[in-house]
């Protein structure tokens, strides 16, 4: 096996603007240089380095089923992602992965999912998404539901799959902003306070929750109070890393490496450890 700590190169063959409010996203299509494929499971996770920039996490955002090529998706912060998002089709970066543990997507077989979305945190459902819709699963899970929110309507990233997603079987979509906005007929109001007026058959549910760590504890705290079971809410965490393999100590929480015990967390986990996240 290759050492955990060299990376590997891949081209940039397709560069996609996601958003075009205040927060910067695109989604970076990357294919090995090597021509071998990266295999995957929804909710891990590569280090990612751009030469003379440096390293950083990011989940994987595409279908792990497609073995071409994988998808990032990557909003500019700082450094790194303004130096990813400088760069251009044609252009190299290097990958180390992937890491980090995945969705239980075999204990989740039979059940109904919720997905519920902050934002760019529809990024790490989008593998789990296509993996369940994926011929080979379909039947082996319930009826999905997805309740994407975003601050406005230009900050929704993927808005050309939600015709493809509306196409699935057993599968409604509910999109929602913060506030009214000019131009939006659509539902206005946080996924905690719309979770009230869905129709959640919380015994049969797993619902993963994806986002800025406020909504997540808001969404969970309401999943709890219509039925939800802790351990069938799960979520995924992005503490800063280092080493992304449980070397350097960087991603802890309490006893628990966020690179090696998660990102992937349930509920149930996270009320045993300190508040840090
Ligand atoms: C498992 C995992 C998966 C992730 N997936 C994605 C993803 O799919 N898409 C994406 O855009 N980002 C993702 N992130 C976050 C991403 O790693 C950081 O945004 C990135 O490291 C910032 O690097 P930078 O050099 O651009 O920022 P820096 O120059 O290092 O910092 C810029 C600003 O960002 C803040 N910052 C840096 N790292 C983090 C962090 N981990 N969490 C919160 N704030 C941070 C700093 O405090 C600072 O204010 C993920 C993180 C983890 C741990
Ligand atoms: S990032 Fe080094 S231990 Fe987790």
């Amino acid at each position: 096996m290759d050492s955990i700590y060299l990376p590997r190169a891949y081209l940039i063959t397709d560069v996609i603007q996601e958003t075009d409010g205040e927060v910067d996203v695109k989604t970076f299509r990357l294919a090995a240089k090597s021509g071998e494929s990266l295999d995957f499971m929804p909710g891990q996770f590569v280090e990612l380095t751009v030469p003379g920039f440096g390293e950083a996490p990011f989940g994987f955002a595409s279908s792990p089923k497609n073995k071409d090529y994988v998808e990032l998706s990557i909003k500019r912060v700082g450094v790194v992602t303004q130096a990813v998002h400088d760069l251009s089709p044609g252009d190299a970066v290097w990958l180390r992965g992937p890491f980090g543990n995945s969705f239980p997507v075999r204990e989740m077989e039979g059940a109904n999912i919720l997905y519920v979305a902050g934002g760019l945190g529809l990024a790490p459902l989008r593998p789990l998404i296509d993996y369940v819709f994926h011929p080979e699963n379909r039947e082996k899970y319930g009826k999905t539901k997805l309740l994407s929110a975003a601050r406005t309507p230009a900050d929704f990233i993927y808005k050309y799959d939600v015709g493809r997603w509306k196409e699935c079987r057993d599968f409604e979509i509910f999109q929602t902003i913060d506030a009214p906005y000019k131009s939006w007929e659509g539902r206005v109001g946080f996924p905690h306070e719309l979770l009230k007026t869905m129709e959640i058959l919380p015994d049969s549910l797993y619902a993963v929750v994806c986002g800025p760590p406020i909504m997540i504890k808001y969404t969970a705290r309401a999943l709890k109070e219509l039925g939800v079971c802790e351990s069938r809410i799960i979520t995924t965490l992005e503490m800063r890393m280092s080493c992304g393999v449980g070397k350097c100590g960087k991603c802890n929480i309490g006893r628990r490496y966020v690179c090696v015990d998660g990102p992937v967390m349930r509920l149930s986990d996270l009320a045993q450890m300190p508040d840090e996240y």
